[in-house]
């Protein structure tokens, strides 16, 4: 780790609090003169680092630049070496992707503060800004077949929940399969991609794609998103602020990374089905539906009468059927 990296690292960790070059200078190995040629570079990439000459260094309490240093200082999960931090990408799912192909070996996270062409669910586009938006994608080698594989996917949603009420104290709630609301608003969408192996039938990686919208745009949301999008840092619930002021894009991220690792190693249902029930937004409303596994894709009209350990749906239609629904797309239809 170079000395950038390290002071970065020791100011995180600190943030907010002011710090002496000496007691930098000890911690990191390296000279008084490089740290200080650390900081002098740290103030150059746009970090607010208050330089005082003899009262130290302090990182401001509202620094949010996405940094490996920031993520590493508060993930216990994933060391700093599988941490990649890019200001902008095309997506951090497909560059995800990329290093899988170049046999780097999971796990690790690709996270950015900007994507060119961020990706959704059904090839629709992720509206990806740069400085108000969390978009991450944690690659892992899950020992699991294709069928278990789904349960990843829900799993994420209850990371992220968990991980937002930690860190930001706020309770979402999960709308199937895994777009997650508060106060009625979309403030986060999941995308996960599988690399499976032809000859074992087994999932060779997972590509869990995580975007969150953390603060609102600066240039607000795109006209299409506008009645459903949400920002978490915006909403009225937030209005007391976080639990801790130094809270920051790195350390929700680091969170995310913790909460996941955790309930997928070992991937037990049983650890968070319930909580996906809690959290859900569909149980026992009706919906519009349509199922993928199904050729037509014809819109069918139900009640969500129950979620089962595997994730999937039970509706029942006006007519009194009794269906399964494992993906597809819904929308809930006013009470
Ligand atoms: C959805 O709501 O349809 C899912 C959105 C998933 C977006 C995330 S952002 C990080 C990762 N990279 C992508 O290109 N997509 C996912």
């Amino acid at each position: 780790m170079s000395v950038k990296d390290t002071v970065l690292r020791l100011l995180e960790e600190r943030k907010g609090t002011r710090v002496s070059g000496q007691w930098l200078a000890r911690e990191s190995g390296a000279s008084r003169t490089a740290v200080w040629k650390a900081v002098r570079a740290l103030v150059q990439e746009g970090y607010p680092v208050d330089a005082s000459p003899n009262r130290g260094y302090c990182l401001a309490s509202a620094s949010d630049l996405l940094s490996a240093a920031g993520i590493g200082s508060r993930c216990r999960c994933l060391p700093p070496d599988r941490l990649f931090v890019y200001k902008e990408l095309d997506s951090t799912n497909s560059v995800a992707k990329r290093l899988l192909a170049d046999h780097r070996e999971p796990p690790f996270l690709v996270t950015a503060d900007a994507q060119t062409e961020g990706r959704g669910r059904m090839g629709r586009r992720f509206h990806s800004p740069s400085g108000s938006g969390i978009y991450m994608s944690l690659a892992l080698r899950p020992a699991m077949d294709v069928s278990r594989s789904v349960l990843v996917t829900t799993a994420a949603s209850v990371a992220v929940c968990r991980a937002i009420q930690e860190v930001l104290g706020l309770s979402c709630q999960i709308k199937w399969v895994n777009d997650i609301y508060l106060e009625g608003k979309k403030v986060c969408g999941i995308l996960t991609e599988g690399m499976t192996s032809f000859e074992t039938g087994s999932v060779d990686a997972l590509i869990i794609g995580i975007g969150m919208n953390y603060r609102m745009p600066e240039e607000s949301f795109p006209e299409e998103l506008l009645g459903t999008a949400g920002a978490l840092l915006d909403l009225p619930d937030f209005s007391t602020g976080p639990e801790h002021p130094s809270v920051s894009r790195n350390h929700l991220i680091a969170a995310v990374v913790d909460h996941l690792m955790a309930l997928v190693d070992p991937l037990d249902s049983r650890n968070f089905m319930d909580e996906y029930r809690r959290r859900s937004l569909i149980l026992g409303r009706d919906i519009r539906f349509t199922d993928a596994s199904r050729r037509d894709r014809q819109a069918r009209e139900g009640r969500v009468e129950a979620i089962d350990d595997s994730g999937a749906l039970l509706i029942r239609t006006p007519e009194g059927e009794a269906l399964l629904l494992n993906s597809g797309e819904i929308t809930v239809r006013p009470v």
